[in-house]
Order: structure tokens, then C-alpha cells, then sequence
């Protein structure tokens, strides 16, 4: 008999990459997948994946989920919303997951991808960032709060069970079918006449500051091929960095994504970080400033040498399959 894993949010950019993982390895027999909008896995020739409606907030909709699984994946969030909408799915639902799962009698294994943002962004953490860090997050900007407090919350429910849980850090996840990086660029929020114009000359392109962060990318499909890994494999359980080979400069991604590139000191980048931490209101989509502001860049010896993971994609060919896809 294969292995039955539970899905939560396989419809998102690295759940259906991590759905044709599971589809495509022979250790796995079925996969029951959870989100709230309506899906047809049939629609994308998935022929092991079951889909039903639920949502994570939903304790008896997670327990019907995880009954009748071996292992579970934990994918459902929410990346780019306001704080309190976040937390609520991120922090209770989350929490549903873990607290099912352990309750459960059937799951063995729990996968949660949680993210480089679980270390937060500090003027002291080392370069390269190692598992052995701990993740402290960052309280002025949600995603990094919500993230380290998940696993927070993870070690402190399955202390004392025997659910071995496999936690991914994966660094910006990006391709063809994860454009989120794009989509999130200012000027791809233009109209599209006015953006043609602007890409049309360089002049008006529009300027995207550098302070000489580097940044790591990492495709959908490597970051799939490590949850699937992770759900099968016989390495040991516990915190896994994730991320392409190499970094880009954010002038690559600008560059790359349409913008044109500005220098700025690191200083700059800083500053504005603390100007915009000491506010009183700040709207959540700007607290995503602060991620530029200091390096975290991740050592993936561990997954390579441990979970036998071997990314095919580098930074640099990450943001241009990505850049050849909008
Ligand atoms: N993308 C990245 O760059 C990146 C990097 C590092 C780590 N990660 C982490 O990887 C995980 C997956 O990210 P992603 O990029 O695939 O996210 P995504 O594209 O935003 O997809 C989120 C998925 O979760 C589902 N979902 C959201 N709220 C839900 C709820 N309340 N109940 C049930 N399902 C819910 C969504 O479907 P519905 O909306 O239909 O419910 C969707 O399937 C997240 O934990 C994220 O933090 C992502």
C-alpha cells in the first residue's frame, strides 16, 4: 500500500507544482487536496488527487481532512493580505492543522513549508543563514511574525508525539507558474496600455531602488521536488533551507521584470525600514519593505547533503524563466 498524503491550499503557486510531485512519485498512492475555492483536479490530468472545499479555519473540515492520511502537507496561507486577515488564517488555521494532525491516529508525518521570513530580518543574524539559527522573526512585518510564530507553535504541539515533522525554509519561490514575484511589482499594477508605453521606452521605465541586498530565488518545481522528499523520504526529521543555487541582485530582478534599476545605499534601505517600523499605522503591503533591508541568505548544505534534494534551476534561471513567462 502507498502512501495517502493530505494537501492544504494545492491550488496555490507552489501547491500545484507540489500536487504533480506527489502525483509523479511512485511511494504515493493518493493525495486528498483542501482549499476554499471550488477545484477540478481532473483539469489539470491529475489522477491520484482527490479535491474537497474547506477551509483550514474549519477544525472538523482539517480533522476530515487528515483522517485518512499518512502524512500531511501544510501549504494553505495567506502571503499578501492585511495583518488581521492573516493572522486569522495563518495563526488559528495553522494551528487547526498541527493540532489535527497530532490528534489524528493515522498521519506519521507532517511537512510545513515555512520560509527564509521565519528568521526575520536582522542586522545580526549570519551570512550564509544555517538551520541551526533560530527563527525569530521580525514584529514589524506580518509574514515574518506569523511565520516564526507558526513554528513556534509547531514544536510546542508535537512535543512529546511521535508525528515526525519535516519544516522547509524556502527562500522566494518564482517560474512560470508562481509569477507572484512579478505580479507584485509596482508597475505590473499599471493599466496595460499605460505599461506597454513605459516599457516601450527606457526612459519612463520606471525607477526600482537596489541597495545591494542579494537575493535567492528558487523555482516552483525544485521547491515541489523537496516537499515531495520530504513526505517520503527516510532522512531525518527537522528544518530544511531552501533555495536555488547562487543569488541575483534586485537590479537583475528589476531589470528582468521591466523596471529600470536605481543604486541606492544600504544605509537608504535601512532608514526607510525604521522610519516605517516606528509608525503608528502602517498599511500591511508596505511592512514587505523590510525585507530588503538586510541579507538572509540561506546555506542549503543540509537539504543537499541530508534530504538528497538537488535544485535543477539556479537563482539567475529562476528570474529569467520567470521574466520569459509575463
Ligand atoms: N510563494 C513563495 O514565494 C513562498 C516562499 C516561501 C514560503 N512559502 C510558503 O509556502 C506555502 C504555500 O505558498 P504559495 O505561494 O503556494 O501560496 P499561494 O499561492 O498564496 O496559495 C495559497 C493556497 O492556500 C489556500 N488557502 C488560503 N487560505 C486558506 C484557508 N483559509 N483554508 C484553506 N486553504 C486556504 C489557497 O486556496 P484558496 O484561496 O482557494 O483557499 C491556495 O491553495 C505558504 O505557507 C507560504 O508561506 C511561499
Amino acid at each position: 500500500m502507498g502512501l495517502t498524503v493530505a494537501v492544504t491550499g494545492p491550488t496555490g503557486d507552489i501547491g500545484i507544482s507540489a500536487v504533480e510531485a506527489l502525483e509523479h512519485s511512485t511511494e504515493v498512492e493518493q493525495i486528498i487536496g483542501m482549499a476554499r475555492r471550488p477545484f477540478d483536479p481532473a483539469r489539470l490530468g491529475w489522477t491520484k488527487t482527490r479535491y474537497q472545499q474547506g477551509d483550514i479555519r474549519d477544525r472538523a473540515a482539517v480533522d476530515a481532512l487528515v483522517a485518512d492520511a499518512d502524512v500531511v502537507v501544510h501549504l494553505a496561507f495567506i502571503i499578501m493580505g492585511s495583518r488581521e486577515e492573516s493572522a486569522r488564517v495563518n495563526l488559528e488555521g495553522t494551528r487547526n492543522v498541527f493540532e489535527a494532525t497530532v490528534a489524528a491516529e493515522r498521519p506519521r508525518r507532517l511537512v510545513y513549508t515555512s520560509s527564509v521570513a521565519a528568521y526575520g530580518y536582522h542586522a545580526d543574524n549570519p551570512v550564509p543563514l544555517t538551520e541551526d539559527v533560530p527563527p525569530r522573526g521580525s514584529p514589524e512585518h506580518y509574514y515574518s511574525e506569523q511565520k516564526a510564530a507558526c513554528e513556534a507553535t509547531l514544536a510546542e504541539i508535537v512535543t512529546g508525539s511521535d508525528l515526525e515533522t519535516y519544516v522547509l525554509r524556502p527562500c522566494i519561490v518564482a517560474g512560470p507558474r508562481a509569477p507572484a514575484l512579478a505580479e507584485a511589482m509596482p508597475w505590473n499594477q499599471l493599466p496595460g496600455p499605460v505599461k506597454k508605453v513605459a516599457q516601450a521606452l527606457p526612459l519612463l521605465k520606471p525607477p526600482f531602488p537596489d541597495p545591494g541586498t542579494p537575493l535567492q530565488l528558487v523555482h516552483h518545481d525544485d521547491v515541489a521536488a523537496a516537499i515531495a522528499l520530504a513526505a517520503t523520504t527516510s532522512a531525518p526529521p527537522g528544518a530544511y533551507n531552501i533555495a536555488g543555487d547562487g543569488v541575483v541582485s534586485m537590479s537583475a530582478v528589476a531589470k528582468q521584470l521591466g523596471a529600470r534599476p536605481v543604486r541606492v545605499p544600504r544605509i537608504a534601505a535601512s532608514a526607510a525600514s525604521q522610519v516605517i517600523a516606528r509608525l503608528p499605522f502602517v498599511p500591511s503591503v508596505l511592512e514587505w519593505l523590510h525585507v530588503g533591508r538586510t541579507s538572509v541568505v540561506m546555506d542549503t548544505a543540509k537539504a543537499k547533503s541530508q534530504l538528497g534534494w538537488k535544485p535543477e534551476h539556479s537563482a539567475a534561471e529562476t528570474l529569467s524563466a520567470l521574466a520569459q513567462s509575463v
